[in-house]
Parts: C-alpha cells; structure tokens; sequence
C-alpha cells in the first residue's frame, strides 16, 4: 500500500491529510477565520505557521490509534499544494513540507492545487473524462483533458466567482465567507433585477455584475434578498452557457462540477439541468471534497509519485501563479 501525506494551505484552509490507492485514511484541518473583512495574506500564513504542527500531529495520531507503531516513516512521499495560491500562505506549508521531506527522506511532490481539485471530483465520482467547472475563491475556469493537460477552455478575465460573492457579502455586512450567506438570502428572492450578464466568447467577468449589484443594495436597500437572488441567477446562467458551449464543443457529454462554490445547491441544480437537457450526466463531490482540503494534494501527490515524479527540492519554490495547464499530467493514459 502506498501512503501519501498531504498539506494543503494556499489560502485560508490548513488541511492534512493521508490517502492511500484505495481511500482517505485520516484527514485534519484548521480554519483561518479573519476578524474583519477578507483574508489578509500574511495573517492566513501565520496562522498556518501556528497550527501546522497540530495540524500534522492529528493525523499521525490518527494513524497511530488504527494501527500501533504507526510513524512518518510509513509514508512514501509528502505532497504539498505548490501553487496557485497566496505567496505567503504558499511559503509556509512548502517550508514545512522540505522539512518533513528532508528529515524523514521521503521524496518532496509538489501539486498543482487546481488539479487536484480536479482529481480527488474524478476519483470521488468515479468519472474517467468529464468536462470540469472549476469554481473557487480565486479561481473560474472550464477545463478538459486532451493530449496529456487540462486545456483551459474558457475562465474568468477578473475576478473568480467566490471572491465575487464574497465582495459583495461584505458589502452587506457579512463575514467571512460569504458564498453560503449569499445562498441563503437568495433562496428567499422572488424578483429578478437587471444585472449584467458578461460572456464574452468562452470567457466570464465578474466584477461588473458585483459593481451593479452594490449598487442595486444602495438604491434597494430592503431588497437584499432579490438582489442577492438576481446576483446569483445571473452569474450561475453565465457559467452553465460557458460550461454547455464547451461540453458541446469537446463532444463530452459528462460534467464535474470541483471548487468550494460547488457547494452552492443553485448552481448544482441549474448544471444537472442542462446536463440532463443534453443527455449527459453531471458530477459533483461531497462538499469537503469540494473546498480546500488536504486529501486532495495527498491523493495527486499519490498519482504522481505513482507515474514517476517527484519534485527536487530545489525546484520546489513555491509558484502563486501556477496555471493547471502547466502541469504535465503524466498519470492518465
Ligand atoms: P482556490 O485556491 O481554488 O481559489 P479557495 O481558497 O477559494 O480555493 P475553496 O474552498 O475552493 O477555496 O472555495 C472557497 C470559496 O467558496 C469562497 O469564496 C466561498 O464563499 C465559496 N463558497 C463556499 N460555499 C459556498 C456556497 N454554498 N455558495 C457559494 N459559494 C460558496
Ligand atoms: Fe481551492
């Protein structure tokens, strides 16, 4: 049995986890929650500077409760999210896995967090080649796998859907994150207010429609829930038509939905429908695969080490910016 220990940590989630080939063997996490406002990067870092040790401590303890005299030395590689992410946070799990690595000698992987988003929806869902709609925090974007990557076949031009959402909770009062807060006042709107739908070709914007519906609140300040239901109905509509127009154009008639904002029930419902519309089936994880976690980085790392790779440690720096289309993805085919 091969084990991987994975961390996870681009953002505001500290996660560990440890996975096999056939499961999820023990998982732990810790939640930076800001005071106010949205995550501040260097805080989130701290934070995880903070819990790291504990974080790690509860899944080897874990393991060890299973089965006697289990240790670090068990594990055949540690997997760490190497980016995309916040610089900060990046730096602070990447530190800890080289010293893991280096003094257990254990091989480093370094993961692309996107993609393993994707892989723990493929392997949780048992989907061998869907269409994905990746929507996180930071990140939109619609990728298929041909000829060895994701291709990313259309995304966001500003802001990701999350942070959108996310804004604009903010701009209400809420906290942190907003995405379920934004779901819930929705649920209760009845009237549909003017918004901008902005497609252009295969890509999105986000950040006029979370402009219009501030204001939209100045102007309706009783109407939080039908501006909340409007925001939402239309920015749902402009993923499902990218996310249709690249099923149609692939000729794949299977979707997995991955990111946190998947976890909005809205959304799952207007992406099964099309998909159902189309004849093709939709896909989507439970919701603690769907947020950041550390089983996902453990279980890429386990495919990669798997298919040969691992990450030297000087190639391990971290990258904030690191696009899924990047990765080689040498564990398919
Ligand atoms: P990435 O680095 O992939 O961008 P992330 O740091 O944004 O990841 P995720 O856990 O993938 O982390 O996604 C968090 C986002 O999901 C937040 O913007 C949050 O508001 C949003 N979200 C969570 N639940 C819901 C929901 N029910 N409806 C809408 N948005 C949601
Ligand atoms: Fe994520």
């Amino acid at each position: 049995m091969t084990i991987l220990l994975g961390l996870e940590g681009t953002a505001w989630n500290l996660g560990a986890a440890l996975v096999s080939e056939e499961s999820v063997l023990y998982e732990a996490e810790s939640t930076y929650k800001p005071k106010y406002g949205g995550i501040h990067p260097r805080e989130a870092a701290q934070h995880h500077a903070a819990e790291l040790k504990e974080v790690v401590s509860r899944v080897l303890t874990g393991a060890k409760e299973k089965e006697a005299g289990f240790s670090l030395t068990r594990i055949d590689a540690i997997a760490f999210s190497q980016g995309p992410g916040m610089g900060p946070c990046l730096r602070t799990v990447a530190t800890a896995a080289r010293a893991l690595s280096l003094s257990f000698k254990i091989p480093l992987i370094g993961v692309n967090h996107c993609v393993a988003h994707i892989e723990i929806g493929r392997w949780r869902c048992g989907v061998r080649d869907p269409v994905i709609l990746y929507v996180s925090g930071a990140n939109s974007q619609v990728l298929a796998y041909r000829s060895g990557r994701y291709r990313v076949l259309g995304e966001t031009l500003d802001i990701g859907i999350g942070n959108a959402l996310d804004k604009f909770a903010r701009y209400l009062g809420l906290s942190h994150p907003g995405g379920p807060k934004i779901e819930e006042l929705a649920s209760k709107g009845t009237t549909y207010l003017y918004m901008p739908y902005i497609v252009k070709g295969m890509d999105l914007s986000f950040s006029g429609l979370t402009t219009a519906a501030k204001e939209a609140i100045d102007s309706h300040p009783d109407e939080k829930e039908d501006v909340c239901y409007s925001f939402q109905e239309t920015a749902f509509a402009m993923l499902t038509e990218v996310t249709e127009r690249a099923m149609a154009h692939c000729g794949k008639d299977e979707l997995l939905l991955a990111g946190g904002v998947g976890a909005n029930r809205r959304l799952q419902q207007m992406l099964r429908t099309m998909c159902h519309d189309r004849g093709g089936t939709f896909y989507v994880p439970e919701n603690r695969y769907l947020k950041d976690n550390g089983a996902m980085i453990a279980y890429l790392g386990l495919l990669m080490l798997t298919s040969g790779v691992t990450t030297p440690i000087e190639s391990s720096r971290v990258k904030p910016n690191y696009r899924p289309d990047e990765v080689e993805v040498t564990w398919r085919n």
